[in-house]
């Protein structure tokens, strides 16, 4: 037996974003890593997934910019640095030696069966061997520090599932118990973060609230929220309702449920739903966006934390490349 004895947990996740940071991107996955990363229950490993970025971005200054992005949202969003690591996976090139040693107990079909990659075929794009590989990349990102738990959006669930199969696919091909199966963990209600259209909030939809842009900017995304044309005084079903939905996700149950009444009740037009909405944003901006703003103009600092979360990192991750290596025969 070979399982990594930690003390902790090992919690496990990567964002692969590019572009600027929104909403779905908080509520989908920064949000619960932050809460689960502070409660100090795990050994958690954050990174920037920027290897993963490459299947899509090539310009070199979009990458770095998204990388300190995200890593000063991280940081502005209140993750505790004293508990978790934060860095950059092409800080671990470990990452990429395990997905190059998964790559051989992995078939072709079994990843032709991968949701993105057929979602891609379907628009008859060019799928980049990348993008292919990505699900045997994520694995790695996971069992290289053997993960128990992968806080992740549902529409993550299969790259799990995919990262579980392949562990298995390890251990039996060499007759080892090197890999535990990591675990997914989805927070139900805000599974899906639906963008200003009531469709999933996500950049190449267009459709996003932008984390840390100007107040300008968000401004305009919240007002031009889809709505239907129901008149103020009329009543409004809450479930259906995009404003309500995208609202709710800031508020605890019981606001939940005045909110709810508002819209049930009659007499909520939609622009004072729109206001309301954009004030609990501003609010919840307090505070965090100068924190933002302020690591982005002393970047120095930034890329200190990312150094220094990359060789911690890093140290975890040589342990399991040296035992892969001795179990597979390239270590001499
Ligand atoms: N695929 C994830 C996403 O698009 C990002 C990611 C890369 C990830 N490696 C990971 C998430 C490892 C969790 C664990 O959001």
């Amino acid at each position: 037996m070979v399982y990594y004895k930690a003390m902790k947990k090992v919690l496990v996740s990567g964002i692969q974003a590019t572009g600027k940071l929104h909403f779905g991107n908080y509520f989908g996955a920064m949000k619960q890593n932050i809460e689960l990363a502070n409660s100090g229950e795990y050994e958690s490993y954050i990174f920037v997934a920027d290897y993963h970025a490459l299947t899509t971005v090539k310009d070199k200054d979009a990458l770095k910019q998204s990388a300190l992005e995200i890593a000063a949202a991280y940081i502005a969003c209140g993750l505790d640095l004293t508990k978790a690591t934060l860095f950059r996976q092409s800080s671990v090139p470990e990452h990429t030696e395990l997905a190059t040693v998964f790559n051989n107990v992995v078939t072709m079909p079994y990843l032709m069966r991968a949701h993105a990659f057929k979602d891609h075929e379907a628009k008859d794009k060019e799928v980049n061997v990348g993008l292919f590989d990505y699900p045997v990349l994520m694995a790695a990102d996971i069992l290289i520090y053997q993960a128990d738990v992968v806080p992740v959006g549902q529409d993550q669930k299969q790259h799990i599932e995919y990262a579980r199969d392949i562990a298995g696919f390890y251990n039996r091909a060499w007759n080892v118990e090197q890999f535990k199966l990591p675990k997914e963990h989805i927070m139900d209600a805000v599974a899906t973060v639906p963008g200003v259209d009531g469709a999933k909030m996500s950049k190449s939809k267009g459709n996003v609230i932008s984390l840390f842009g100007t107040d300008e900017e968000v401004k305009k995304s919240v007002m031009g929220i889809v709505t239907d044309s129901k008149a103020p005084e009329e009543k409004k079903d809450p479930d259906t309702n995009n404003v309500y939905n995208i609202h709710k996700l800031f508020l605890t149950d019981e606001e939940v449920q005045a909110l709810r009444a508002k819209f049930e009740d009659g007499g909520y037009g939609y622009k004072q739903a729109k206001d309301d909405l954009l004030a609990t944003i501003m609010k919840w901006r307090e505070g965090k966006k100068e924190v933002f703003d302020d690591l982005m103009n002393n970047q120095d600092k930034l890329r200190a934390i990312l150094v220094d979360g990359g060789a911690r990192a890093q140290s975890k991750a040589r342990e399991t490349i040296a035992q892969v290596r001795q179990q597979i025969g390239l270590k001499m």
